[in-house]
């Protein structure tokens, strides 16, 4: 296990670069990544490389014992490259975009295809050998390509070319008679750009557009692994993502890697922030293993305006709550707070005065720890029981039809979640192609595409024993997002016993749900009124329309049980049920962990770990199980943990 900082040595005149090596390593930092945006200083001149200023750098670093993680600087091309092409992406009505920030290139451009192979040929063939150099992170936090160039309309049509084969195929599957839209020739197809203002395109062309600008970023990415592979084999490929991001499809992404890193800015101002504790488990189960934090909030965030500094001890917890789920190696951005630039105010360890001061003793300490340990917890890992099923196209599809309020793939993976994290459990977020066999539970988000080999998956899983939880909007298309004839849920409809006789979009609109024990709980977004077909139900509605119809139901089937929800509920009503679906399971659930500690296990063969963190800026009190030993905090009488606020606590239990 390591800690490490983002360094930008280019930003700071060269004496400093020693001291600075120097208070790294004073702190515990060992490792550092560089020059992911330092293309106009790698090649100042079409052709011509400069390497020098990068190998004192890296000198500098080596000699302090601090091993260097590289990025191919293709985020941010150079200002002569943009003179010379027109590589700008365009927006969704075709105009270009423009230099000053990053990101304006187009992927698909052959001639930014050219210069980023030629820029990474001469990086990796320089820096292969180099003693100091480990691994590369590729690019900067990759986006879909979700450019609309007339480079990605022509890729685009060969690209539907090739998967469909004729155009009477294609007019036939998307249904283009729909508004007269039959296609005579291939270049007839249009990107799904701004057409008549307000009025949306064809919903199948919409979701093959996300997926060829997603495999644009895939196979972009891709030639630069294979540059980095063929000429520095020993060195690791990573990349750094973005947690809850979404444009991209991260299972493709990342299986041209090694390990998955991603940004983790928890009180920041991304997507992310407020949810690092699902971010982490979504960025783990991108790849069903451990992963590194390349990015970890260090500071005050923010550009034109800021954040709160985090309280004391915050950036030490956070930072443990990246390991607690599954980060090797937890890598700060930045070192020190730039004096010039966009991101001045995104702070560093370090201010802009470069004094070492609280943060950086609060991330020394964190180093610290983290050295002493990690001998005992290398090899370490999370096993769960219980899984969410995660699909980038499920979320597509919902972004390009959401329907109510509260359908969004995030919001309802968000629900599941929370629910059962409450409860104690550990969560593994899967793609459907993962090895399913040793959960006991898996929930599936609203599974809206529905093939049939998804069918057959959740049907084998139900077969083997494990019990299955559905949502409203299973099964309602096919994969090139086209409605289905089968009533719903469609192609599960046996698996889960039951029909959907009729719906109403509730979106914001509340009903009411009775349990069979007599419970009651609010629920919106959605109901389907479920028709028993061999499952029970085991809620009704109490409201509206469907009143006295079932709203859930169980289906004993094929060894296994599935669960039909036919809405969305308020979450004390996941949390009842929850509890008693993990009890029938026989997934244990952690008792006496308030809501705002996190408590995650790794375990190793021979060993598990459990680790707390209080994430409340108030005292907390942890239950941890008896003869556990202590390898970090403290123990009191009876295994009931005192946690200060944004305390640390990890406890060994032997087997
Ligand atoms: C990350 C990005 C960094 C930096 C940081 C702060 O998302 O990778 O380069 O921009 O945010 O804004």
């Amino acid at each position: 296990m390591r800690v490490g900082v983002d360094y930008y040595p280019e930003h700071w005149d060269e004496d400093l670069w020693e001291p600075h090596a120097r208070l790294m390593r004073e702190a515990g930092i060992t490792l550092a990544r560089l020059a992911e945006f330092s293309w106009c200083r790698l090649e100042p001149r079409d052709g011509i490389y400069d390497f020098e200023w990068l190998d004192r750098a890296l000198e500098v670093l080596h000699r302090h014992g601090i091993q260097v993680i590289l990025g191919t600087p293709t985020a941010t091309p150079p200002a002569w490259l943009h003179e010379r092409y027109d590589i700008y992406p365009r927006d969704s009505r075709r105009y270009p975009l423009g230099f000053g920030t990053r990101l304006q290139r187009c992927l698909n451009h052959p001639v930014m295809r050219r210069y980023s192979r030629r820029i990474t040929e001469a990086m990796v063939s320089h820096y292969a050998n180099h003693p100091a150099v480990i691994g590369w992170q590729t690019d900067n936090e990759f986006e879909a390509n979700l450019c609309y160039c007339e480079v990605c309309a022509d890729l685009f049509r060969q690209w539907l070319q090739r998967k469909y084969g004729t155009l009477e195929h294609l007019n036939k599957a998307w249904g283009t008679i729909f508004w007269s839209q039959e296609y005579t020739s291939w270049s007839q197809i249009p990107l799904p750009w701004v057409a008549r203002c307000g009025e949306e395109h064809n919903p199948s062309l919409r979701l093959e557009y996300r997926r060829f600008a997603s495999e644009s970023t895939v196979s972009f990415q891709r030639e630069q692994v294979e540059i980095i592979r063929r000429l520095a084999p020993h060195h690791f490929v990573t990349h750094n993502l973005m947690g809850l991001h979404d444009s991209v499809d991260y299972f493709a992404l990342a299986h041209d890697l090694d390990f998955v890193s991603w940004d983790n800015y928890p009180g920041g101002s991304w997507t992310n922030a407020g949810h690092a504790e699902l971010a982490h488990d979504v960025m783990r189960g991108v790849k069903g293993k451990n992963f590194w934090v390349m990015e970890q909030q260090s500071g005050i965030t923010g550009w034109g305006s800021v954040s709160r500094r985090p309280a004391p001890g915050q950036i030490r917890a956070w930072a443990w709550q990246s390991i607690a789920h599954g980060a090797d190696a937890v890598v700060f951005f930045r070192w020190r707070s730039c004096l010039y630039g966009t991101e001045q105010y995104w702070h560093g360890i370090l201010n802009h005065d470069g004094v070492a001061r609280r943060r950086y003793r609060e991330i020394a300490r964190f180093a610290e720890e983290v050295n002493r340990l990690s001998a005992e917890l290398d090899g370490t890992t999370l096993r769960h029981q219980v899984a969410i099923l995660h699909s980038y196209e499920q979320n597509w599809a919902l972004q390009i039809q959401p329907q109510v309020n509260g359908l969004r793939w995030w919001q309802q993976v968000s629900r599941y979640y929370y629910s059962l994290r409450g409860l104690g459990v550990g969560v593994d977020i899967v793609p459907i192609g993962a090895d399913l066999s040793h959960y006991r539970l898996i929930i599936a988000p609203s599974w809206y595409l529905m093939t049939e080999s998804d069918a057959e998956r959740l049907t084998q899983f139900v077969e083997g024993g494990g019990t299955l939880v559905l949502s409203p909007r299973t099964g309602v298309k096919n994969e090139l997002n086209v409605c289905r004839t089968e009533p719903l849920p469609a192609l599960v409809r046996h698996l889960a016993g039951v029909e959907v006789d009729d719906y109403d979009p509730l979106g914001d609109e509340v009903n009411h749900v009775r349990l069979n024990t007599g419970e009651e709980f609010a629920c919106s977004v959605w109901a389907d009124a479920l028709l028993l077909q061999g499952a029970e139900a085991i809620a009704t509605y109490t409201h509206s329309i469907f009143s006295g119809e079932p709203a859930i139901a169980r289906h004993q089937v094929g060894g296994g049980t599935v669960y039909t929800f036919g809405t969305y509920g308020e979450p004390e009503l996941y949390d009842t049920l929850f509890a008693r679906i993990l009890d029938d399971v026989g997934v244990q659930q952690m008792a006496g962990i308030p809501r705002d500690v996190d408590a995650q296990w790794r375990v190793k063969d021979g060993a598990r770990y459990l680790i707390v963190v209080n994430l409340a800026n108030e005292e907390r009190t942890a239950l941890v199980p008896a003869g556990a030993s202590v390898v970090l905090g403290s123990v009191s009488d009876g295994g009931a943990v005192r946690l200060p606020p944004y305390d640390v606590g990890i406890y060994r239990v032997e087997g």
